[in-house]
């Protein structure tokens, strides 16, 4: 387990480990206000979908740390402005939302009732998606067998959610269950979760794990030497399309050519049933600096037009399976997700 940020009860405020720091620092910072965790999702500082939703659901509660004329309204602008931050991962708006339906439960309540309800809902975003990513991983275990080499894109470990991961989950619990992976991590261009995050917490449990560039990927399944992709997601359409870091469609390309399974480990907390396929989904784009000056060094002339997708989406065509807590789900996507939708609330 290596949660991403832990409600420090003493202090009221989250103790969240900065990922932009990694894999140099572990640096922990003291998000007390909704801005700050605002900040923390916009600029990476806490990032992988799940744990954007449980930082938001947590900063969610930071707006009635301090006095406020009316602590209903303060919670509903926080709630409308952390929504902001981020627009592909939809476990964001799931914790959100979850917010705000224990918020309108008590509209009546005094502030500390309300702060309490709040907290207990955010707790248990938390807890729900810890015990997702246990079974993540035993599910995700169960497709792969002893001496596997498995490629896996970005970030989708423990940092990235509560604690297990979704992706990554089955390689963090192998050595325990005894069962000998190793890895292959792309670095994952450009903001690279893959070589600071991945590679961190791979070497940390002691998980055999090969760093490469993206474009490596190709070569290295030519070379016979994957057998099995999996990565994680951060929304999952209804029909089985999945919106994940860029880079992850090119992979599924690459693995179908090479008929290497291909899959993707996910929460339901992430299929978003009301989007009906990835070509809705919206796929965020950011600052060009992050491709012109990776990591602060200038790797581009100034005038040069950039186009900086976070995100692309893989046509659920390309998914030998998607793993989720209640087990491996096969296409055809739209009726076998559709049989999990959890009853709406
Ligand atoms: O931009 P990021 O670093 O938040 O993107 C993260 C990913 O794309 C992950 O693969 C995804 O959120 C799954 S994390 C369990």
């Amino acid at each position: 387990m290596i949660p991403p940020l832990h409600w420090n009860e003493e202090a009221g405020r989250v103790d969240l480990l900065d990922q932009t720091r990694l894999p140099v620092e572990e640096r922990w910072l003291d998000i007390e206000t909704p801005e700050q965790m605002a900040e923390a999702i916009r600029m990476l500082r806490v990032r992988g979908a799940p744990a954007i939703g449980i930082a938001a659901a947590y900063g969610v509660v930071l707006a009635l740390r301090e006095p406020s004329a009316d602590p209903h309204e303060a919670v509903r602008e926080t709630i409308a402005m952390l929504a902001t931050t981020r627009p592909t991962a939809v476990n964001l708006f799931y914790a959100l939302d979850r917010m705000r339906r224990v918020a309108d439960a008590h509209q009546g309540a005094s502030k500390e009732v309300l702060r309490e309800r709040l907290l207990d809902e955010a707790h248990a975003i938390n807890q729900e998606d810890q015990e997702a990513g246990r079974k993540l991983g035993e599910h995700g275990l169960s497709l792969f067998q002893d001496g596997m080499t498995i490629l896996t894109h970005c970030h989708a470990g423990g940092v990235a959610t509560s604690g297990y991961g979704t992706a990554l989950a089955p390689l963090l619990m192998a050595p325990e269950r005894g069962v000998a992976l190793q890895a292959f991590v792309d670095e994952t261009r450009p903001l690279l979760q893959g070589s600071r995050i991945t590679a961190w917490e791979l070497t940390q449990v002691g998980v055999p794990a090969t760093l490469i560039t993206d474009s490596m990927a190709g070569h290295v399944m030519q070379q016979g030497r994957i057998d099995a992709v999996i990565v994680g997601a951060d929304r999952i359409a209804a029909n089985g399309d999945v919106a994940n870091k860029i880079g992850t469609y090119a992979l599924a390309v690459l693995a179908n050519a090479h008929k290497i399974p291909f899959y993707v480990s996910a929460p339901l907390s992430t299929v978003d049933f009301d989007t009906a396929m990835g070509k809705d989904i919206v796929i965020e784009e950011r600052d060009r600096q992050e491709v012109t000056h990776g990591f602060g060094r200038q790797t581009a002339p100034e005038a040069v037009t950039v186009y900086n997708p976070a995100f692309d989406v893989t046509p659920a065509h390309l998914v030998t399976a998607i793993v989720t807590e209640h087990g491996v789900v096969s296409p055809p996507y739209k009726a076998n997700l559709a049989a999990l939708r959890p009853p709406l609330p």
